[in-house]
């Protein structure tokens, strides 16, 4: 993975997440965007608090970066309840997953992010747990096998995954509610970058927050780095307020343009373009080419492309679109033409 990867809602570094955390949402009402969502999952807690039961299990799908991890935390807050947190890869064995599970308190929140990558073991491992709030755990091998039934505090499984369609149907039919977070419109983000300057105590100019909403291809982590970003630029070439013509300098310098693609991005597309000659290319090969890791291409740059229609996905592979070409300001090789790769 590439560092500038990073812009488009991939790993973050400690230090970084210090800030994204520090940046986030508490509750619902702090919350922007996604109102349907909000209003619905107000709803399903001010129910689950009357009766004074755990929620039902939620799923959250939708691509990185939209605040699945941000609405988990949200959710245990309301609930006033505790909330664990792991990811699908790291639960290798049913005894790692076990000591979670009997450790959890009644009511508490236990957040597997990334659950489309939970191993099949693991997986039928949650099946009881999530249904009967119980556990069927094998001990000793052989002859001496055993199965004991270990019950479990009602607790709420929150997932969440970036490809809802990699998940078994009965993993998905044993949520009660599933949510899909979609890409946010300009205005949100634009409210969002403001409220996280605020946060940050840094002067912004409102056309300035519209630059950076325009530029963050629909989603919240990437503008609040890229505020970071516009932030460090304007603190040291400037008098530390953002204003828009710094704002449009900062994110230029980036490699983040008007549509808010990076580098990776274009080098996507124009690969498409002009080594595929427009496509249709499969994944793995557009891996391969840019020496990108596929769930990379696939988790985090293709779903904006897709949104803008800037590329197809077709069953033989993907297609560039005559209005990426346009952006891009190239078109596929003619016969005899040299690619530039
Ligand atoms: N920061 C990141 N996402 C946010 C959101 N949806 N609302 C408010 N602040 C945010």
């Amino acid at each position: 993975m590439t560092r500038e990867r990073v812009l488009t809602g991939g790993q973050i570094t400690p230090e970084e997440d210090q800030v994204q955390l520090s940046l986030r949402p508490k509750t619902l009402a702090e919350y922007i965007g996604q109102k349907e969502l909000r209003g619905k999952l107000k709803v399903t807690l001010d129910a689950a608090r009357q009766r004074q039961e755990a929620a039902e299990h939620i799923l959250f799908y939708g691509p990185p970066g939209l605040g699945k991890t941000t609405l988990a935390h949200i959710i245990a807050r309301e609930m006033d309840s505790k909330l664990f947190a792991t990811a699908g890869p790291a639960l290798q064995r049913t005894g790692d997953l076990m000591g979670i599970l009997t450790n959890l308190k009644e009511g508490d929140i236990l957040f597997i992010d990334e659950i489309h990558r939970l191993s099949p073991v693991i997986e039928e491992f949650m099946y009881p747990a999530m249904e009967d709030f119980k556990v069927d755990f094998v001990v000793d091998k052989g002859a001496f096998a055993k199965v004991i039934n270990v019950p479990l505090k009602r607790f709420t499984l929150i997932g969440a995954t970036t490809r809802a369609g990699m998940l078994s149907s009965p993993l998905r039919d044993r949520f009660g509610l599933y949510y899909h977070i979609d890409f946010y419109p300009p205005e949100d983000l634009a409210e969002i970058v403001l409220r996280s300057a605020r946060l940050l105590e840094t002067e912004i100019a409102p056309e300035a927050a519209q630059t950076i909403a325009l530029r963050s291809r629909g989603t919240p982590r990437i503008a609040n780095r890229l505020l970071r970003r516009v932030r460090d630029y304007s603190a040291v070439k400037d008098d530390g307020v953002i204003r828009n013509e710094i704002a449009i300098k900062a994110l230029d310098a980036e490699g983040v343009d008007a549509l808010g693609l990076d580098n990776l991005d274009r080098k996507l597309l124009q690969v498409i373009i002009e080594y595929y000659k427009g496509g249709p290319v499969g994944i793995e090969a557009l891996g391969a080419t840019l020496n990108e890791e596929v769930d990379t291409l696939v988790d985090m740059v293709e779903p904006f492309l897709l949104k803008i229609g800037f590329i197809q996905r077709t069953r033989r592979g993907r297609m560039a679109s005559p209005e990426a070409m346009k952006h891009l300001g190239i078109g596929p090789p003619t016969d005899g033409q040299q690619s530039m790769f």
